[in-house]
């Protein structure tokens, strides 16, 4: 996942939290709140971003309420593979399996670090000719921008930190923590 400094990790314990599973939770019905009040009504298709986002596509659908029409969508995407660092270049492995086409899509990432993951995703989507097309962040890095993207939901500005947890990873780890976590921080694993 996106990093921003080479992550210091000492052995033992495990990442400190950040944000704990009911900060995630506020953080999640607001986004959805949001996501519902602006489509009044209308379907929509969550396209989440793997595979970060996939507890957090997860835990939006859910939170939508129940009457609307959803649809739920997965892109995967890699820019950081197993490293820290982005390597500037983002690789689509695996596209969406339905048209969006004429869809309400709000695209669902679990992180907005340098913006080029996601400014490439509206790219591609956008020139499907979707009916609207949104981008839904639990993450935001703003000060980390290499690329200005617009980001519709934003659930929590992240510290300058290594953040794994909730989806996120270091090397594939971690990713299934309930909470949000600092790598560099070290507690006694509990
Ligand atoms: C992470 C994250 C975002 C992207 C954000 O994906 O899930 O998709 O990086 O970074 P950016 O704003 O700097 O482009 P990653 O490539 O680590 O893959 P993963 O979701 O499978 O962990």
């Amino acid at each position: 996942m996106a990093g921003t400094s080479n992550p210091d990790v000492t052995p033992g314990g495990v990442p400190a939290i950040l944000f704990d599973a009911s900060a995630i939770a506020d953080a999640v019905a607001r986004l959805a709140a949001a996501i519902a009040r602006d489509l009044a009504g209308e379907p929509v298709t969550l396209i989440g971003v793997l595979k970060g986002a996939l507890f957090l596509t997860a835990d939006i659908a859910r939170a939508l309420p129940a009457k609307t029409d959803v649809r739920i969508d997965f892109v995967t995407v890699s820019s950081y593979g197993n490293a820290a660092f982005s390597s500037g270049e983002v690789r689509l492995l695996k596209d969406t399996t339905e048209s969006v086409e004429g869809k309400n899509v709000v695209i669902v990432e679990d992180i907005v670090d340098n913006g080029l993951t996601l400014a490439y995703l509206q790219g591609l989507l956008g020139a499907r000719r979707p009916a609207t097309l949104r981008s839904c962040v639990l993450l935001d890095k703003p000060y980390r921008r290499l690329t200005p993207v617009a980001v519709d939901y934003t659930g929590l500005t992240a510290p300058d930190a290594f953040i794994v947890g909730y989806g996120l990873d270091y090397q594939e780890k971690y990713r299934h923590l309930p909470y949000l976590a600092r790598l560099e921080d070290r507690v006694s694993a509990g």
